[in-house]
């Protein structure tokens, strides 16, 4: 049986099974309610219940008081809904909203998608998995090495399993262990998450999503937050490849065409032949002619930090006003 749950003030609302937790839910459905270990532990999810009954109440450590349990406060990761719910409570809307985390993931894959490419997946304790915004940015560390930030690739409705995008560069000791020698089940040392390159999800113009290279991993997290929310606003991905191999995920790109009311995807490269590359300003043009049918489109760019800043320059110098873009540089 499925229920209906109303979070306030936001006006939220999401489906709930009779057999998942609200927490659950919630977190399916792009709301980032406030918690911490998702068992019942530490009382950070703890909300009140306006409207509606709780149906079972799992097993938790963390004690609810009396004067709490008659004021309607249960715990959301050990609640399961027994009707239609209201339920008040204080859901991460800014960066500022998200405590920094310290914990320790393992790897449990590597993927190949094209020669050069690798993404990275990690698993974290079911316990202590780690609360983001898409968009946003985590220090990995790999014993024996220095840490590395990399965006999180994949979605915030799942917290312990994450996935990171790197490019083979020999200069970074990083990707070197990872194509070389990615050690299953090594354990990765986490902090995070870091980072203002974020959805506003209370803009509702078309988004325009510029990726370059393996700037289009903080854009898969985005898109597939925008799919958990159901946003309806047309969504457009431009990912312009800077080397062989650069549109390693395409097909998976294509895929959401059927999740998404409206979305393009148009893959570009940045060779322009002969040994040429499109200069800053004609990368900016494509761009632009994307937008040409959009109104007042919210443009998001990220990628490597010299192509991305001189694009961002490019942009503004052929008319994209600045407050309309946000954007993300990567080392
Ligand atoms: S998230 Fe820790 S008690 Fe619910």
């Amino acid at each position: 049986m499925t229920h209906r749950i109303r979070m306030l003030p936001s006006g939220h609302t999401f489906e709930c099974e009779a057999t998942e937790t609200v927490l659950e839910a919630a977190l399916r459905s792009g709301v980032n309610l406030d918690h911490g270990c998702a068992t019942g532990t530490c009382g950070e999810c703890l909300a009140r219940v306006v409207s509606g009954s709780v149906g079972e109440e799992l097993f938790h450590d963390y004690v609810v008081g009396d004067a709490e349990r008659l004021q309607g406060y249960a715990l959301m990761c050990r609640s399961r809904p027994g009707s239609d719910l209201e339920i008040e409570a204080h859901e991460a809307r800014s960066a500022a909203d998200i405590p920094e985390q310290q914990l320790t993931a393992r790897i449990v894959r590597v993927d190949a998608p094209a020669d050069d490419y690798r993404v990275l997946h990690l698993r974290t304790p079911r316990t202590r998995t780690l609360r983001f915004l898409a968009g946003q940015s985590v220090e990995l560390k790999l014993r024996g090495l220095q840490p590395r930030v990399l965006p999180v690739a994949s979605c915030p409705c799942n917290g312990m399993q994450l996935q990171f995008h790197l490019r083979r560069d020999p200069r970074d000791p990083f990707a070197e262990r990872v194509f070389h020698d990615p050690a299953f089940t090594a354990p990765v040392e986490l902090r995070g998450p870091f980072g203002e390159f974020i959805l506003d999800e209370e803009d509702p113009n078309p988004l325009v999503l510029v990726a370059l290279d393996t700037g289009f991993a903080p854009m898969k997290s985005l898109i597939e937050h925008a799919i958990a929310l159901e946003l309806p606003q047309p969504v457009v991905l431009i990912w312009f490849a800077i080397h062989p191999g650069g549109h390693y995920l395409a097909n998976y790109c294509r895929s959401w065409a059927d999740a998404l009311d409206d979305f393009r995807f148009v893959p570009l490269v940045l060779d322009a032949g002969r040994g040429r590359r499109l200069t800053a300003s004609e990368q900016a043009l494509a761009v632009l002619a994307r937008l040409e049918s959009l109104p007042e489109p919210r443009v998001y760019l990220a990628g490597p930090a010299d192509p991305t800043r001189d694009l961002e320059q490019a942009l503004a110098a052929a008319g994209l006003p600045g407050e309309r873009l946000r954007m993300e540089t990567m080392p």
